[in-house]
């Protein structure tokens, strides 16, 4: 089942010394259950394109479908979750508030849900810590963990490992590979080996175009 589709996606941005046009008619389909990741220069539109995938950005012409529906105005993080390349933590909560307010967004209750995940990520003695006060690492983590916390339908991680040790990135992989075993469509923008070597699929967005 596609649980994520785009078709013809185009996206431009105006700058002082004129447009660029970053998306040049993007398609994209990842099934449920697949890990996918996507390569590209720095500025070649990952980041651009996901913003758009997860409706944080609309784009200029292009149909983004979840689970063969219109994306939302506002997408729910069970059919849409997002690791941002920025992270984007609230910063007046603490990281385990983080990670549990999809859980009460949605009003799913899965008692141990939110420990399980940090004590997994490694971040437990964190939990009660806020944002500013812990590395960009631990920040990194905490961020997926509030991504995968819903078991959504669709899960976009931008570069989920560029602030990791070796023993994270470990760890970060099982993570993502597992949510995708649990039925998760993953997709992942990424420079390094150790990402794609997870992948079903390996896609490479060059010149506005994924090949
Ligand atoms: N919201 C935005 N406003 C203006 N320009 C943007 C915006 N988002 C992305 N861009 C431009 O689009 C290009 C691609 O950026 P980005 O998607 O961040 O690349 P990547 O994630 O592949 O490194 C860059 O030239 C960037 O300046
Ligand atoms: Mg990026």
């Amino acid at each position: 089942m596609i649980a994520i589709s785009a078709r013809d996606i185009t996206r431009g941005f105006d700058h002082p010394n004129g447009r660029v046009e970053v998306l040049l008619g993007v398609d994209l389909d990842v099934s449920a259950g697949e890990v996918v990741t996507i390569s590209g220069r720095s500025g070649s539109g990952k980041s651009a394109l996901f913003a758009v995938l997860c409706g944080f950005d609309k784009p200029d012409a292009g149909t983004v479908e979840v689970c063969g529906a219109p994306l939302a105005a506002v997408p729910a993080w069970e059919d849409c979750a997002v690791l941002p390349q920025a992270l984007g933590l609230a910063q007046e909560l603490t990281l385990a508030e983080n990670v549990a307010l999809p859980l009460r967004l949605s009003r799913q209750t899965e008692p141990s849900r939110v420990d399980d995940l940090l004590a997994e990520l490694g971040i437990s003695e964190l939990a009660d810590r806020y944002p500013q006060e812990v590395s960009y690492g631990q920040q990194q983590r905490a961020a997926l963990a509030r991504a995968v916390s819903v078991h959504p339908r669709v899960l976009l991680a931008d570069e989920p490992t560029a602030h990791l040790d070796h023993a994270s990135v470990t760890a970060v992989l099982a993570l993502l590979r597992r949510t995708a075993g649990e039925g998760t469509a993953v997709l992942i923008a990424t420079h390094h080996d150790e990402v794609h070597d997870i992948a079903d699929r390996r896609l490479s967005l060059t010149n506005g175009r994924i090949t």
